[in-house]
C-alpha cells in the first residue's frame, strides 16, 4: 500500500486546486483516460503516416504547431513518442491565459527530467486566438495539429489550413458528441469529416475510435499543392 498513489501527482493536483480552484475539473478532464487514448492514438498514426510532408527529407528537425492546445498534454506525448524526426520546437496555441500557467505547474517535473536527460525540445506557449494569427506565424511549421475541431466554427479551421505552407502535414480530430453546449461543430461520421477537407488536403489517411457514447474521428493529410 506504500506506493498506492503517485505523491508527486497528488501534490501537483493540490497546488492547482489551491491556485486555480475553478479549473481543477477541467484540468483533470484534460488528463482523463480518453484524452490519453486520443493523444496516444494521434502520435501512433502520425508516426506511421506514409507520405512525406514538407521538409521531412530536407531538414534535420521540424516544428509542430498545436492549435487549441488546452493544457498541453499532446505536446508531452509528442516529446515522448514522436519518432519520425527530431523536434525543433512545439508551439502550443490557446487563447486561454491560464493554459500556460497551469501547463507549467503540471509538467514542471517532466520538464526538469527532460532537461536532465538532454531532451531539449522547446515547448512555447502562445496566448492567441487562432482566428487572429497572421500567416507568417504558420510559415515555419511542418506539422499543424488541431484536436478541437468540434469547438470551432468551420471557417476558422479552414483559415488556419489556408495559412500553412504547401505540403504541411495537417492533423485534425473531431467527434459526434453533440450533448455538450461548447461542441458547436460536431460531425455525424468520419465520411462527413473527411469531406470537409478534401478540397484542401491530399493523401488523406482517416481513422475512427469508438468510445461507446460517441466516436472520435481523425484525419491526416497534406496541404494541397
Ligand atoms: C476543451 S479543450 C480541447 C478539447 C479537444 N477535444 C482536445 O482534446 O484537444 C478546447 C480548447 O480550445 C481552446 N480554444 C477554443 N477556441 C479557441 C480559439 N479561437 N483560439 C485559441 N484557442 C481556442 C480553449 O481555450 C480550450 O483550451
Amino acid at each position: 500500500m506504500e506506493n498506492m498513489f503517485d505523491i508527486n501527482t497528488v501534490e501537483i493536483i493540490k497546488k492547482i486546486l489551491k491556485d486555480y480552484p475553478n479549473r481543477i475539473v477541467d484540468v483533470l478532464n484534460s488528463l482523463g483516460e480518453r484524452q490519453q487514448i486520443s493523444k496516444d492514438w494521434l502520435v501512433e498514426k502520425l508516426n506511421s503516416y506514409k507520405y512525406p510532408f514538407r521538409n521531412k527529407l530536407k531538414k534535420d528537425s521540424i516544428s509542430i504547431m498545436l492549435l487549441c492546445s488546452w493544457y498541453g498534454l499532446l505536446a508531452y506525448k509528442l516529446i515522448e513518442k514522436f519518432n519520425i524526426k527530431k523536434i525543433e520546437r512545439i508551439h502550443c496555441v490557446d487563447f486561454d491565459p491560464k493554459s500556460k500557467r497551469i501547463a507549467n505547474k503540471l509538467y514542471r517535473k517532466i520538464d526538469n527530467e527532460n532537461l536532465k536527460n538532454g531532451v531539449l525540445t522547446l515547448i512555447k506557449h502562445w496566448e492567441r486566438n487562432i482566428k487572429d494569427m497572421p500567416e507568417k506565424e504558420f510559415k515555419n511549421c511542418e506539422i499543424l495539429i488541431n484536436t478541437s475541431c468540434e469547438h470551432l466554427d468551420q471557417q476558422t479551421i479552414y483559415d488556419t489550413i489556408d495559412k500553412t505552407e504547401r505540403g504541411t502535414l495537417v492533423i485534425l480530430q473531431s467527434n459526434n458528441y453533440d450533448k455538450i453546449q461548447e461542441h458547436i461543430n460536431t460531425v455525424k461520421d468520419l465520411q462527413e469529416f473527411v469531406s470537409q477537407y478534401q478540397s484542401r488536403l491530399i493523401n488523406i489517411e482517416m481513422h475512427e475510435k469508438d468510445f461507446l457514447e460517441y466516436k472520435r474521428f481523425m484525419i491526416l493529410g497534406l496541404k494541397r499543392w
